[in-house]
């Protein structure tokens, strides 16, 4: 390993407990390393302005952190247990090639303010990228509303067969909620965007850093002004985060679970594209649906890595070792999410409904809802009006075929107000 930035002379490492204190901690700042990179080349830069690299020392670090993320793309450069984190590696690679500049990076930060700013950086990135599939998600649904807005489908209650109701307000339903939550993730996205570099190890530091300039440098809309504050955001941000792309996955696990009905012989309601399928190693008749019900497994990450963050945050203020913790989770919750989230598009595109199983599942019984507030129209009072739509009867009265029309037209009851969900979605800026 590299020697430890903090080794006391006489003290002697032990392995086994270095092994314990560094777990996958390395590995893991894999992830968000070249975010690293790139707040401390802008660190570099805060010191060169007031006076504490010269110029050929700041372009001999951005020269040399340049070529550390070139590497570290390439792969010829690998993270790995030589380091005893990412911060570590960075500064043992500077002093490897430059010497005296390398050693004076560090001034006026620590690891602590090191890692909230990576990983503020790469969560800005990624909420992103929710708010983008979750707009993608809606959008598809949206148009699929648009187009299948008249398309009859069974309303369910309990899972019991309740209303006729249509495709066009099952996926309206799916549009307006990933509309929610893709306004959901931006806001959380803002409410991440705030500058920790500088608050250095949670009490500032004796320095003049220049705050303004590294906030507008790595693109923060502000700067979070607090030190103490700054240790006091860790793990509340990732669970911020998390919860906003939880929101997300509850809708994609609901959603999932729709599809996995309907994909059954018993529904009968979609065909999936075959991609989406796979097969049984025993019986050669199945496919079986296993993308969906991967997707619905997401959110179990989701919510453990909220609920491990929530766990660790039980702490005093200030800086403790515990935090680190927090990363594991939130890279596992992220990378999950963001894999099943982004299959969702295609998988909505493509999916091809079975229309006349779905016009066999109405039954006339559906219309008596439809039938009582028909007869309160007339002017029976409801409750009456309920009581006499009770009466089988009477649902001869209203074919479910005929009153598909009344529900399902355009400003009849069953509007869909897709213009409005049109609006809220362009309103999503990219
Ligand atoms: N890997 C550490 C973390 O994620 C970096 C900060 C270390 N700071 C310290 N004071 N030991 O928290």
């Amino acid at each position: 390993m590299s020697d430890l930035l903090w080794q006391k002379p006489g003290v002697a490492v032990d392995a086994r407990i270095q092994s314990f204190l560094a777990g996958d901690d390395v590995l893991l700042d894999r992830e968000f390393f070249a975010c690293d990179i790139a707040a401390s080349r802008v660190h570099a830069q805060g010191l060169r302005r007031i006076g504490m690299l010269s110029g050929d020392e700041l372009s001999a670090l951005e020269r040399e952190l340049d070529a550390l993320a070139e590497d570290f793309r390439s792969g010829a450069f690998v993270l790995d247990e030589r380091y005893e984190d990412g911060h570590s590696a960075i500064e043992a690679r500077l002093v490897e090639r430059l010497g005296e500049a390398g050693k004076k990076l560090h001034a006026g930060r620590s690891r602590n303010d090191q890692v909230l700013v990576a990983t503020r950086l790469w969560l800005k990135e990624k909420i992103q990228r929710v708010a983008m599939l979750a707009r993608e998600v809606a959008t598809v649904a949206l148009d699929r509303a648009e187009a299948e807005a008249t398309l009859p489908m069974p309303g369910y209650t309990h899972l019991q067969r309740a209303v006729v109701s249509s495709a066009g307000m099952w996926w309206a339903g799916w549009a307006e909620a990933f509309i929610d939550d893709a306004r959901r993730a931006i806001d959380t996205r803002n409410l991440i965007d705030a500058n920790p570099l500088g608050t250095a190890a949670g009490y500032g530091v004796n320095l003049p850093l220049d705050r303004e300039f590294t906030t507008e440098a790595l693109g923060f809309a502000r700067m979070q002004v607090s030190p103490a504050c700054a240790q006091l955001s860790r793990g509340k941000f990732e669970l911020a985060a998390l919860e906003a792309l939880g929101s997300a996955m509850l809708d994609l696990r609901r959603l999932a679970w729709d599809l996995s009905l309907f994909a059954s012989a018993e529904f009968g309601f979609i065909a999936l594209p075959a991609k989406y399928t796979t097969g049984s190693s025993i019986m050669p008749n199945k496919r079986n649906p296993d993308v969906i019900e991967l997707m619905r497994a997401t959110y179990a990450s989701v919510a453990a890595a909220k609920a491990e963050i929530e766990q660790l945050l039980s702490l005093p203020s200030g800086y403790h070792r515990d935090l680190q913790v927090s990363k594991g989770a939130l890279f596992h919750g992220f990378g999950k999410g963001l894999a099943a989230l982004a299959l969702l598009p295609d998988l909505l595109r493509k999916l091809d409904w079975k229309p006349e199983a779905m016009r066999n599942a109405l039954e006339p019984s559906m219309y008596a809802a439809d039938l009582a507030v028909d007869l309160a129209k007339q002017g029976v009072p409801f409750r009456d009006a309920y009581k006499q739509a009770a009466d089988p009867a009477r649902w001869s009265e209203g074919d479910p075929r005929a009153s598909l029309a009344a529900r399902v037209s355009p400003g009849a009851a069953g509007d869909l107000r897709l213009g409005e969900l049109r609006r809220r979605l362009e309103a999503i800026a990219r």
